[in-house]
């Protein structure tokens, strides 16, 4: 039967539940207990890493060959805003290679990557479902279509002043808070 294990991550005690009872030392066994500590932190933190390592005792090195393997397991957090740009078919007849191309370079990031201040990560996906606004992005959960890149460089901006300006404001409350 599933079994809850405990690790601490930021200075707080924090649980993850695992199927240990899955475990027969075959390498594949370990993918579960990777999901279980990615579906509760959202990625996979080195202290679950050590923790998975310890409970089964498989070298951590192994277990992060797993994680590299497969490309389900993220080492870091998403993004605050995950970008997902469309590859499909229709969307790659109207450029969506350079769409992927412009993110990369506006955030100087590739796919599959989150930028350093944790603000985006950006994936692709198959297809969103609105092909006649190809070629399309979805920004979290709205969707943006009929991009150039001119206007992507200008919605990510957009995002980016956005996130600033409520940085600052938080900053300001907490000043007149501590004032
Ligand atoms: S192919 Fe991009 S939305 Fe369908």
């Amino acid at each position: 039967m599933p079994v809850k294990g405990g690790i601490t991550t930021s200075g707080r005690e924090e649980t993850f539940s695992y199927r240990l009872w899955r475990y027969d030392g075959a390498p594949g066994e370990l993918i579960p207990l990777l999901q279980s500590a990615q579906n509760h932190f959202g990625y996979v933190p080195r202290k679950a890493i050590n923790y998975i390592a310890g409970v089964t005792g498989i070298p951590e090195s192994e277990v992060y060959g797993v994680i590299t393997f497969y490309s389900q397991f993220r080492l870091r957090p998403m993004g605050k805003h995950v970008i997902r740009a469309c590859a499909g078919t229709a969307c790659h007849v109207s450029g969506s290679k350079v769409i992927i191309e412009t993110i990369e370079d506006e955030l100087g990031i590739e796919v599959g990557g989150t930028t350093d201040d944790g603000l985006f990560t950006l994936n692709t996906v198959a297809c969103i479902g609105c092909c006649s606004l190809a070629p399309v992005i979805m920004i979290n959960d709205e969707t943006h279509g009929n991009l150039t890149p001119a206007s992507l460089r200008k919605l990510l901006r957009a995002f980016r002043r956005k996130a600033k300006l409520s940085v600052s404001k938080a900053a300001g409350r907490d000043a007149a808070a501590a004032g």
